[in-house]
């Protein structure tokens, strides 16, 4: 079985422009959400349009602040602090990476906690561990809503998450534990002895690395769930780009032995961006002392 993020996340999103619209009506405005982006990372461009878009087709206002890679630690701040004081600013994203010679841990709690939509400020990571209501990170709040979707249950589940950033593995093995999901998590990283062994007891494997071919046939249990978060580039004369998008699974190799598996492209990336919209609507409602679930 193929996890179709795209698919998924175009029936999160049609039915996130119906809550804007009610959105609208209660309140008199839109959700809005503030994006900004320091620097010409492609890959950090390519995101932050593809965001832009889905807010536009969403219906929300998407305020796109685009800084030069040379910008200070001080203007970058006082950036995000010109944007927390905003009342028409709802949620607040600074694409990461950063480039060289910024602080993103400084930026990240810069954020006023209730428009960190990405949920990565320590106040809302606080929350998320203790199992409190917080905004989910979008690329594991994505994972779960796809699971959930297609009945993929995670109670009692071995559960392999290779990779333990904070974007993605760590807040991720938080949602797994958490009770009610009851897993039983193991997260690797490149120091880890015997990863293959670890992989292959797994239920549920997360590959989140951002190196190709990590995760191979031989390591994957036989109908295991395998989510591959990777997005790399690798080069290819034959497309107009130069280059296509491959995971960190090896895609041909494990999806005959995978009970069911993300591709990639069209697997977590858009659930990554309809969870961001979601989040924002949610910080929207949260401003309005609306509650979400009543759009
Ligand atoms: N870079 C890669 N993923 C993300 C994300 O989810 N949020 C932000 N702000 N930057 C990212």
């Amino acid at each position: 079985m193929q996890l179709s993020g795209k698919e998924l996340s175009f029936a999160i999103r049609s039915d996130l422009a119906l809550k804007c619209q009610s959105f609208r009506e209660k309140t008199g405005r839109l959700p809005s959400l503030a994006v900004v982006l320091a620097g010409d990372n492609p890959a950090s461009i390519t995101y932050v349009s593809a965001k832009k878009k889905a807010c536009d087709e969403a219906g929300m206002i998407c305020r796109d602040i685009t800084l030069p890679g040379t910008v200070s630690q001080e203007e970058l701040l006082a950036t995000v602090a010109s944007l927390n004081g905003d009342p028409s600013v709802d949620g607040i994203l600074v694409q990461l990476p950063l480039p060289e010679g910024l602080d993103e841990q400084l930026i990240t709690r810069a954020i006023d906690p209730a428009k960190d939509v990405d949920g990565f400020c320590p106040e809302n990571v606080g929350h998320l561990l203790l199992g409190e209501k917080t905004f989910v990170p979008c690329t594991p709040k994505g994972i779960m809503r796809l699971l959930d979707e297609y009945g993929i249950p995670t109670w009692s589940a071995d559960v392999c998450i290779v990779g333990r950033s904070n974007i993605v593995g760590k807040p991720l093995a938080a949602l797994f534990m958490q009770r009610g999901r009851d897993a039983t998590v193991t997260v690797c990283n490149s120091r880890t002895n015997d990863l293959a062994g670890h992989v292959r007891r797994a239920d549920i494997v997360v590959a989140a690395v951002g190196r190709p071919g990590t995760i191979t046939a031989d390591m994957i249990k036989e109908g295991a769930t395998v989510i591959d978060v990777g997005i790399n580039r690798i080069p290819d004369s034959t497309k107009k780009s130069g280059f296509r998008l491959v995971g960190d699974v090896d895609y041909e190799g494990v999806e005959p032995k995978a009970g069911a598996i993300t591709p990639v492209p069209g697997g977590v990336g858009p659930m990554t961006i309809a969870m961001l919209l979601e989040n924002t609507v949610e910080a929207a409602c949260m401003h309005e002392g609306l509650e979400f679930c009543d759009l």
